[in-house]
């Protein structure tokens, strides 16, 4: 198969899908990530065949060998991105082409077969098609796809695999916080680092994930919504948080956020609000910002907002910062009026409610 042809997907339509009545009290109150659709996407990758057997299949468990290389050295990859009903009751994927290409790099980092992304964004294509009945139509809803890629091969040698399986699942949810847009309130652990230079920050891989459940318990103990994390090397500057970016808004309106040195996910939330900002003329400024910086600057209002930012989460309002030395609040602790018209303007787009000037929303149906 060439670069970036697609493959042909064979469909094996689910027989039992769930009854219009069952999905739609599931689709009452979905939550994040708990309930899923009626299929699932499966492609198949040996070494010497290449992708093989793609199919859209009724959602149900794996079996795989307990040998199998994941389990073991935990080589896989994920992805997040959400389709959205739109006015006309059709749906769109939103920069569904920047998460194929981020699905490729993080191959690349974790020794893994590039999935061609023509195939990427068919596989995606095909599971909102065959369960478009469980794209949300709430104001707040979205359908969110996780497609994933993870070594399947049996052999507990430490090499790169030979063998993977690509899937991909489909979840309705609802916000990822609790409560909507209220600020969250974040710890920044002084004892768990991320990612250090070189290593897999800028990766979507579930190790980064894994090694991050500590640090979440720990700011869940201490009362916070999420964590922060600062620079491995110098433990200083502001990296981002365990499944979001960071952005500041200063007191001059302009936009701050941590730079794409290696060792953050770079967001293609991130990526959006910076692109839209810059488009209405508002500065923008990919630097360092330290810790000392944030809590200097929300004492002394030089840092006017601060907002986690991501797929999940879209754009939530920070408002409470808490550490080992105390806590402080970025001005009066509520989302902040930047901040909302931001994530206002970019959900209109998500949305098809709003132009499109960057040709983002990718209609599937
Ligand atoms: N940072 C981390 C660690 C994440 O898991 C995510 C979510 O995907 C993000 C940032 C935001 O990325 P995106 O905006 O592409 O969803
Ligand atoms: C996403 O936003 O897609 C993520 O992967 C983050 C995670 C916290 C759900």
């Amino acid at each position: 198969m060439s670069g970036g042809d697609s493959l042909d997907f064979e469909i094996r339509p689910n027989r039992a899908p769930l009854s219009d009545a069952e999905r739609a009290a599931l689709l009452a109150n979905p939550g994040f990530g708990r309930i899923f659709t009626d299929h699932m996407v499966t492609i198949r990758y040996a070494e010497g065949k290449g992708w093989y057997e793609p199919r859209v299949e009724a959602r149900a468990p794996i079996s795989m060998d307990p040998a199998a290389a994941v389990l073991h050295y935990a080589q896989g990859i994920f992805e997040g991105l959400k389709a959205y009903t739109l006015p006309d009751d059709g749906v769109a994927m939103f920069r569904p082409d920047a998460n194929a290409a981020r699905f490729a790099q993080s191959a690349q980092r974790m020794a893994m077969p590039p999935l061609p992304q023509a195939t990427f964004l068919e596989s995606l294509r095909q599971i909102i098609t065959i369960d478009r009945q469980w794209v949300p139509q709430t104001e707040d809803g979205s359908l969110y796809l996780r497609p994933f890629a993870f070594a399947s091969e049996v052999f507990l040698g430490v090499r790169p695999a030979i063998e993977y399986l690509y899937m991909v699942i489909a979840s309705p949810v609802g916000p990822y916080f609790p409560g909507g847009v209220k600020p969250v309130t974040v710890w920044v652990t002084p004892a768990y680092t991320r990612a250090a230079p070189g290593g897999t920050g800028a990766a979507k891989c579930g190790g980064n994930y894994a090694a991050g459940l500590s640090a979440q318990a720990e700011a869940i103990e201490h009362g916070c919504d999420q964590v922060v994390y600062l620079d491995a090397v110098e433990r200083r500057y502001v990296d981002e948080l365990g499944g979001m970016n960071i952005v500041f808004v200063m007191e001059d309106g302009s936009l701050v956020t941590p730079p794409l040195t290696g060792t953050i996910l770079p967001g293609i939330t991130r990526d959006s609000i910076l692109k839209l900002a810059q488009r209405a003329g508002r500065r923008i400024e990919e630097r360092p910002v330290s810790f000392e910086e944030w809590r200097d600057g929300a004492a002394s209002g030089g840092i006017r907002e601060v907002f986690a930012c991501g797929t999940a989460a879209v754009i939530t309002p920070i408002g409470t910062v808490r550490s080992p030395q105390g806590e402080f609040r970025v001005a009066d602790g509520g989302p902040g009026e930047v901040t909302m018209g931001i994530r206002q303007e970019l959900v209109d787009i998500q949305r098809g409610r709003a132009e499109d000037p960057f040709g983002w929303v990718h209609r599937v149906l």
